[in-house]
C-alpha cells in the first residue's frame, strides 16, 4: 500500500497533454491524416494522474478509446491542427507542464472544397496544394521566452527513423535545439516500432538549461534516460 506520509510527486501540479493525430479536411468526406494511435499520450495521462497531477488531455484522433481509468481527467476533443492550436493556447497559461505527444500535421490543404471533389471526364486529376500549419510546440516556447508566460516545463516528442547518412539520435538532438523545449522524448521508429504498438523505445533528452536547473535543485539529472518497454513504462519515465 502507498505510504500515506509520502506525497505523490506531482500533487498540486497541472499537466496539459496532447495526444493522438490531427486530420486536415480536404472536402466534406476526405482528410489528410497520420498513423498516430494515441496510445503514448493516453499512457502519459494515466502516469501523470497516478503521480498526483491534475491532468488536462487535448485528444486528437485516436484508434483507442480513453478508458474508465481516465475518469477525473478533463478531455478536450479536437480534430484539426487549427483546433489543437487553439486548445493549447487557451490552456497553456494555467498549467505547470505541457507535453506535446500529439502527432501534429505539418501541412494542411490550402483550400477546402465545400462540396465533394469529383472525378473529371477529361482525364485530369486534382492537385492538392498544401500550406504549413503553425508549430504549436515552437510557438509555446517562443511565448515563454518573449512574454514570460506559459508552462514552466515544455516537453516535445520526436519520432525519427534516420536515414543512410544520419543517426536518428543526432536528428533528435538537433530537433531539441531547434524547438527550444526543455525535454524531447526521442522515439526510435522503424518497420514495426512505435505506431499502434504497445511497446516502444524512447530516450529522454534534456536541454542544457533544463540540465542546469535540475542540477541547481540538487536532484539527480538523468540525461539521456533510455526506456525500452511498454508505452506505460515510457510514460512513467517521462513523468
Ligand atoms: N509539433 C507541433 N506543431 C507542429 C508540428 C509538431 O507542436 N506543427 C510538435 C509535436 O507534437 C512534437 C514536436 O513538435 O512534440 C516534434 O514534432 P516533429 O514532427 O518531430 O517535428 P517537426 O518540427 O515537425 O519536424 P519534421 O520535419 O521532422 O516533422
Ligand atoms: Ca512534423
Amino acid at each position: 500500500a502507498p505510504d500515506p506520509n509520502i506525497q505523490p510527486p506531482l500533487l498540486g501540479k497541472t499537466v496539459l497533454i496532447t495526444a493522438g493525430g490531427t486530420r486536415e479536411p480536404l472536402d466534406p468526406v476526405r482528410y489528410l491524416g497520420n498513423r498516430s494511435s494515441g496510445r503514448q499520450g493516453l499512457a502519459l495521462a494515466r502516469a501523470a494522474q497516478a503521480a498526483g497531477a491534475e491532468v488536462k488531455l487535448i485528444a486528437g484522433v485516436m484508434d483507442v478509446q480513453p478508458g474508465p481509468e481516465l475518469r477525473g481527467i478533463e478531455v478536450v476533443p479536437v480534430e484539426t491542427t487549427e483546433q489543437l492550436h487553439g486548445a493549447v493556447l487557451r490552456e497553456a497559461d494555467t498549467v505547470d507542464a505541457l507535453i506535446m505527444a500529439a502527432a501534429v500535421a505539418d501541412f494542411r490543404p490550402a483550400d477546402y472544397a465545400a462540396t465533394k471533389i469529383k472525378k473529371s471526364d477529361d482525364g485530369t486529376n486534382p492537385v492538392i496544394t498544401l500550406e504549413r500549419n503553425p508549430d504549436i510546440l515552437a510557438e509555446t516556447v517562443t511565448r515563454r521566452k518573449e512574454q514570460g508566460i506559459g508552462p514552466g516545463v515544455i516537453v516535445g516528442f520526436a519520432a525519427e527513423t534516420g536515414d543512410e547518412s544520419t543517426d536518428p539520435l543526432q536528428l533528435a538532438q538537433q530537433k531539441l535545439q531547434r524547438k527550444g523545449c526543455d525535454l524531447l522524448v526521442f522515439n526510435r521508429v522503424g518497420e514495426n516500432l512505435v505506431f499502434g504498438q504497445d511497446t516502444t523505445e524512447i530516450q529522454i533528452l534534456a536541454s542544457e538549461a533544463a540540465k542546469e536547473q535540475l542540477a541547481a535543485t540538487g536532484s539527480e539529472p538523468e540525461p539521456g534516460v533510455r526506456v525500452r518497454g511498454t508505452k506505460q513504462q515510457a510514460a512513467e519515465a517521462v513523468i
